[in-house]
């Protein structure tokens, strides 16, 4: 059984692309199969895996949109993880499935054909467009990147609106999994302050350990890999090697009946 999960929040730079990158290396180093789906035209993670997208001839545009086989275009990485990479086409996709019924679908339509896999986690746009209501559609859950600051919250309730309406229309079973903070400065007591605040006003659950802010990030991915291999000590590798064994643990107990 696969467990998707979609890392969201229509907020800039809060390191949903890290957090994919980097549970996808964790995962991968506990021995499950994971694919990795870039769904942001600026293609960020398809870069950062040491892939150029501009080598590229097909990419998830064409799966979405062309309905061109996901097996022709997942790509192998050094990480261990495979990856549906995208390019700046996909900027295009957005506009071309706006006419289409049934767009919503598109993504968790692909995703049945594709079924080695114990986790696919899917990368995000930083918006609340059609290609990030694809990804909640096709989804188990979905986990919030936020940094803990004072206006970090501001865009949550939004997200949690649009959770709320592809609940309703276009896949009942979406659970979220919950905040996951990142660019965490643990020397403030404000950080954890913000936390909490905004798990009791939205009423969700924080997943630990909070991903501490550290240089180390910036410098992976012009590496071409994850923290994880490019600085495999770090705190922050083993901050996500920690949130991939909770986020196993979880799958583990929602596959049991
Ligand atoms: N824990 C961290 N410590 C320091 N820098 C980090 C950390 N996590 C991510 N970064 C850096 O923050 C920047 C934004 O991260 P990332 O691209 O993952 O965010 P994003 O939410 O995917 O952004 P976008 O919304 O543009 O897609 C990057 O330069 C990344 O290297
Ligand atoms: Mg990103």
């Amino acid at each position: 059984m696969t467990t998707t999960l979609a890392i969201a929040n229509q907020k800039g730079g809060v390191a949903k692309t890290t957090s994919v990158a980097s549970l996808g290396a964790a995962l991968a180093e506990l021995g499950h199969r994971v694919l990795l789906v870039d769904l942001d035209p600026q293609a960020c993670l398809t870069f950062s895996l040491g892939i150029d997208p501009e080598d590229l001839e097909l990419s998830v545009h064409h799966v979405l949109t062309k309905r061109t086989d996901p097996a022709e275009v997942i790509l192998h990485t050094e990480d261990g993880v495979d990856l549906l990479p995208a390019t700046i086409e996909l900027a295009r996709a957005e506009a071309d499935l706006l006419t289409r019924t049934g767009r919503e679908h598109v993504l968790s339509a692909v995703l049945e054909d594709v079924d080695d896999y114990d986790w696919v986690l899917l990368d995000c746009p930083p918006s609340l467009g059609v290609l990030t209501v694809a990804a909640l559609t096709a989804a188990d859950g979905v986990l919030v990147p936020l940094q803990c600051e004072t206006l970090s919250h501001r865009g949550v309730g939004q997200l949690l609106d649009t959770v709320h309406d592809v609940r309703r229309f276009t896949n009942k079973d979406l659970e979220v999994w919950g905040v996951l903070p990142t660019l965490y400065d643990g020397r403030t007591t404000h950080a954890r302050t913000v936390l909490e605040t905004i798990s009791e006003t939205y009423g969700l659950d924080v997943i630990e350990p909070p991903i501490p802010k550290t240089i180390k990030f910036a410098e992976a991915p012009a590496a071409g890999r994850s923290i994880l291999a490019t600085s495999r000590s770090s705190k922050g590798a083993q901050a996500y090697r920690e949130v991939a064994v909770h986020l196993a643990e979880r799958a583990a107990r929602s596959r049991r009946p």
